[in-house]
């Protein structure tokens, strides 16, 4: 074979390679809405950036006949690209190949490029579209799948790893993703779950529809799995890309500055009324949070999971934050067990990857009942405290109005390593509302009273001019300034560039006992 046809041949190769599982397969998964592994890769990636390996890789199995059938590449698309200039490594799993389903071989792209990620600091993309272990293949992909799980929590905290699920995910498939650091979900045309609905027949007697069983909808409101979901597959790979612009490259690195024209001394004048004078009325935390920071861009984590708690990203000044905040709108913002895993394992990222963390807090309490003990509310409550301990990032905490109890405690307050406490004229720091603490004290002096009403009001207008306020707090150094909310923005960022420097440290050991 001369030169030529060697060239010849490698491009007929190179084709085929490119067809995956073959055109009437493609034909078949694009009629379901879906776009190919390279088209997936290529439209994440910034244009002609992309830099395959293993191209032709195949795989080893003799068993099932399966030595009669090969596709280049064995079923995932890997290497490596940049996304808004900066390297990443990435692999795209191809339904057309049986499945998408992991073999040996396919297991060991993925393996590679996990550890060039990781030796070269540069986060590692994965977009799924599996159907699990390859049958055919039996022990082989189970031990694919744990090198690969192995490598998840190997990079866990030192490069940042993210997930979009593209399709039927199922069994091990599932669980790579699960120990990233961000999921996102196409609606109506992603599902993840461990056993199909088929399984969950048999084993349980339940029936079940795919989407309800793993949907995106179910993911993003009910079991919290998934991080975002899009309604379409370009929505979910705008939102990685997005996400990436937030992070540092790895844990040694310090978030991308962002230019930006929203002034630094922007005062946000609507925020002095912000907060209804019957101080239990609700009001819209998330735009609060959106008057504030550079452009009102704020780019939320888990919307629909947890309500009574907001996470997100966004910038200060051109700088990363993490925000976490309680929302009024919802059951009064009180924490809960879904919101305290919801702002624990978010704290818990923005920590490992140098993003600082700004708290509003308006805070009821954690909530009461049967249902929450029952669930291990103790445990779960300690995450966030946990997260917020551990935590040595800069810690700013601006109090709105209610900081009650053990919630004020939790909410990044001073005494937990806050660098930055704030408060705003219209809080209460307290260790619980007045009404509450009026019951606890004088209740039973109270009905012993000509007029136990009135005797309460008054205990309870007594209690709220001692302790309703931030001014006891801030008489003992618990808060560092009461601020204007109409300056809230300008105080961030000065709290910001206070502690852009800020070096802290743990005790030495090998990783702590987070209460799981
Ligand atoms: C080999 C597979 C496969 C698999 C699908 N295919 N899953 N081949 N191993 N796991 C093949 C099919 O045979 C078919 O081949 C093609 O992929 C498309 O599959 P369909 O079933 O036609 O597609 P669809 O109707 O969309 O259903 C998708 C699906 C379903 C829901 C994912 O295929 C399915 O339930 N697959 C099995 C899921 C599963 O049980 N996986 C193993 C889990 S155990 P042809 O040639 O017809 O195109 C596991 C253990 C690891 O993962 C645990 C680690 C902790």
């Amino acid at each position: 074979m001369n030169t030529a046809d060697k060239i010849k041949l490698f491009k007929e190769r190179k084709a085929e390679a490119r067809l995956g599982g073959g055109e009437s397969r493609i034909v078949k998964h694009k009629a379901q809405g879906k776009a190919t592994a390279r088209e997936r890769v290529e439209l994440f990636l910034d244009p002609g950036t992309f830099e395959e390996f293993d191209t032709f890789k195949t795989h080893r199995c003799y068993d099932f006949d399966m030595e009669k059938t090969h596709f280049y590449g064995d079923g995932v698309v890997t290497g490596c690209g940049k996304v808004n200039g900066r390297l990443v490594y990435v692999f795209a799993q191809d339904f057309t190949v049986f499945g998408g389903s992991l073999s040996e071989t396919y297991g060991e792209k993925i393996v590679k490029i996990m550890d060039l990620a990781l030796k070269n600091g540069a986060p590692c993309i994965g977009l799924n579209d599996s159907g699990g272990a390859r049958i055919q293949e039996g022990i082989e992909s189970l031990a694919g799948y744990s090198y690969i799980f192995l490598r998840n929590v190997l990079s866990s905290g030192v490069i940042p790893q993210l997930s979009a699920i593209f399709g039927p995910c199922a069994g091990g498939a599932v669980y790579s993703p699960a120990l990233t650091d961000f999921i996102g979900m196409v609606q109506n045309n992603s599902y993840m779950f461990l056993t199909g609905p088929g399984v969950v027949k048999t084993v349980c007697h339940e029936d079940v529809t795919t989407e309800e069983l793993g949907g995106a909808s179910m993911h993003s409101s009910r079991s919290g799995v998934c991080d975002f979901a899009g309604a379409s597959e370009v929505d979910v790979i705008e939102w990685l890309r997005t996400l990436l612009s937030y992070m540092p490259q790895n844990n040694m690195e310090t978030t991308p500055f962002v230019e930006t024209n929203d002034p630094a001394t922007r005062r946000v004048p609507e925020l002095n009324t912000i907060i209804p004078d019957n101080m239990n009325a609700a009001y819209d935390m998330k735009q609060l949070i959106l008057s504030t920071v550079d452009d009102g861009i704020f780019t939320e984590i888990k919307a629909n999971f947890a309500q009574n708690i907001i996470v997100g990203f966004a910038r200060y000044n051109g700088r990363s934050v993490g925000i976490v905040a309680n929302n009024p709108l919802n059951l009064a913002g009180v924490l809960d067990i879904d919101s305290s895993k919801k702002g624990a394992r978010f704290v818990r990222f923005c920590d490992c990857f140098n993003i600082p963390v700004i708290t509003f807090v308006d805070v009821p309490g954690f909530l009461p009942g049967t249902n929450q003990e029952f669930n291990a509310v103790i445990l779960n409550g300690a995450k966030l405290l946990y997260a917020y301990c551990e935590a040595t990032i800069p810690k700013i905490t601006i109090i709105t109005r209610k900081a009650y109890g053990g919630a004020y405690c939790v909410m990044s307050s001073k005494h937990i390593r806050g660098d930055i406490n704030y408060a705003w004229p219209t809080s209460e720091v307290a260790v619980m509302g007045a009404s509450g603490a009026a019951g606890v004290l004088h209740g039973r002096n109270a009905q012993s009273m000509d007029n136990p009403q009135e005797f309460l009001a008054e205990k309870v207008e007594e209690y709220q001019d001692k302790f309703s306020n931030p001014y006891v707090a801030a008489s003992r150094g618990y808060i560092d300034d009461i601020i204007e909310p109409a300056e809230t923005r300008i105080r961030i960022i000065n709290a910001l560039n206070a502690t852009q420097d800020k070096r802290d440290t743990n005790p030495m050991k090998k990783h702590g006992n987070i209460p799981l």
